[in-house]
Formats: structure tokens, sequence, C-alpha cells
């Protein structure tokens, strides 16, 4: 069954006096990918946290199916919603195989502890996200982007139809995280993911959701959110935004690295950036 996720005039914050979101309305389109951007501190992983019920809204709502999360049971919450946070911790000592194991158990009964659809869906996972030969290693004895890749593979068995990333490729590398971003396409459920690099995000999202200061700037698709102006306005950075070579989708291109107190004027690297910095 498909389910649709949305908020509905959300607050959040923690403490009384400071909401750190004000006010959010959001409806995530079903079956497509969303991406959220914005600058450190704005709210991405409070929002999404919020949309993931692992935090309590102050005011408004987030809806499930045009019901409030709070009053609906936690395992059909865990059934529906997979939610990957910022800095998970794993519990310790805990091999790969155990922790992506653990995305199963929503779905399972008291009479059934373990059954072929779990070892299946932990299987197929752990291939998706290449970690089957790290299956019986310690997760904390992995690297940063090999332990990602098992966080993944964990919110990939759990199988839901709405799936909550928080800067999923983080520590990855260039190949893993195209790896990782493919897959989220792929998989054809609803995807909310928080991404840092905004060339990632024109390329993979559907729809792309700008943040700012605990509010919504921009929303929409890539090629009508992010312009020269959005960046300015949101990061406070100058860039150039020029048509991605391959896609075709926005491409942000920053201005030109202040020069090197000790490199000598007139070489070829600053006449080249003389040129690219945009006026
Ligand atoms: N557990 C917490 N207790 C108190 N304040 C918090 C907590 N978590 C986040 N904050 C504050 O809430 C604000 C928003 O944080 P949030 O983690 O949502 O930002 P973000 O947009 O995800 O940033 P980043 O890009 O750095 O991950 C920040 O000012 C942060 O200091
Ligand atoms: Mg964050």
């Amino acid at each position: 069954m498909s389910h649709r996720l949305g908020a509905r005039g959300l607050v959040l914050g923690y403490d009384e006096a400071h909401p750190v979101v004000d006010g959010l309305d959001l409806e995530i389109p079903d079956g497509q990918v969303t991406v959220i951007v914005g600058p450190n501190a704005c709210g991405k992983s409070t929002t999404l946290r919020a949309l993931g019920r692992l935090l309590k809204p102050r005011g408004g709502a987030v809806l499930l199916d045009g019901q409030e999360l709070a009053r609906i049971p936690t395992r059909r919450i865990a059934q529906a919603i997979g939610l990957l946070p910022q800095s998970p911790v794993a519990p310790e000592a805990i091999t790969v195989v155990d922790l992506v194991s653990r995305g199963r158990q929503p779905h399972q009964r008291w009479w059934q502890q373990w059954s072929e659809a779990d070892e299946r869906a932990v299987t197929e996972a752990m291939a998706r996200t290449d970690v089957t030969s790290l299956a019986d290693r310690p997760v904390d004895a992995l690297s940063g982007g090999q332990r990602q890749r098992v966080w993944i593979a964990m919110a990939l068995a759990q199988d839901t139809d709405l799936l909550l990333l928080d800067e999923p490729t983080t520590f990855l590398d260039i190949a893993h995280q195209v790896d990782v971003l493919n897959l989220v396409r792929r998989m054809e459920r609803t995807v909310v993911t928080v991404l840092h690099d905004l060339n990632q995000a024109a390329r993979y999202a559907d729809f792309l959701v700008a943040m700012k200061d605990g509010r919504i700037v921009a929303r929409g698709r890539p090629e009508e959110v992010v312009t020269a102006g959005l960046v300015h306005e949101v990061f406070g950075l100058e860039a150039v935004v020029v048509p991605d070579p391959v896609t075709g989708s926005p491409l942000v291109v920053p201005g030109a690295p202040v020069p090197h107190p000790k490199s000598a004027p007139g070489t070829a690297r600053d006449t080249a950036r003389e040129k690219a910095t945009p006026t």
C-alpha cells in the first residue's frame, strides 16, 4: 500500500523559547524523490526527524495518510516509514548482518521470529549497498563509508514505502555516492533525503525543497528552484548556474577560489580565475 506523508503548520524546537522550524507546510510527492537542501543548522535534520516521529511537534502536525502521526501506533509507523538519521549509533560490537537484520523488527511477529521474507530482504539490502562481504565484521571496526552503507542497508531491509534519509552520501567516495543515489531513484518508493551537494540534489531530485532559518524558501522541480539568485539567498554564495553537460539539470559553479597570497600574478591559473570570476 502506498502511504502519503505531509506536514501542516509544523512547529519544532528543542526548547520553548526558540522554535527551530516555525509553521512548515509540506506535501511529500508520492513515489518520487524529494531532496531537502539548506545551510548548516537551518532545520533539515530536525524536520526529517519529526517526519519520522523521532521528534514530537510543538505545534501543527505530521500527517500519514491524513492521520496525525502522534495518533498512529508505533509499529504501524515503523512498517510505513524508514528513517536513517544523520549520525546513527550502532549497539556496541554488533556485526553488520545483525545490524541490517534489525531493520526487519517491525515485520516480525512473536509466533514467527524470522521468515524467508526477512532473510531475502536482508540479503538483498546488503547486496544492493555492496556490504555482503562485510557481513560478519563488527560495525565499529568499519571505515566511515562502509559503516554508512551498512546503515543504508538496514533502512532498505525495513522495506518501507516511505524512506527518510539524512545525508546518506556523507563519507562515501564519489562512485559509492552515485551508486546510492541511483539506488534511491530505482526503488520506486517515496524518498525524502537531505543532501548537501546541490549538484547531486539537482540531478537526483524530482522535487527539491530549499530551507533557510527553519522555513521553506523554495520548492519545485530542480530546474525551477536552483538559480544563482536562490544560491545567493539561501547560502550567501556567489555562483553561476549552467546546464549540467550530462543531464541538463542546473549545475552550480561557485566563484573562483581566492588567489594564494604567494602566487605570482599573471600565471595561467590566475588568468583562468579572472575570466571565471562571476561579475
Ligand atoms: N538535540 C538538540 N538539542 C538542542 N538543539 C538542537 C538539537 N539538535 C539540533 N539542535 C539545534 O537546532 C538547529 C537545527 O539543527 P538541525 O540539526 O535540524 O540542522 P541541519 O539543517 O540538519 O544542519 P546540518 O546541515 O548541519 O546537519 C540548530 O541550531 C541546532 O543547534
Ligand atoms: Mg542535519
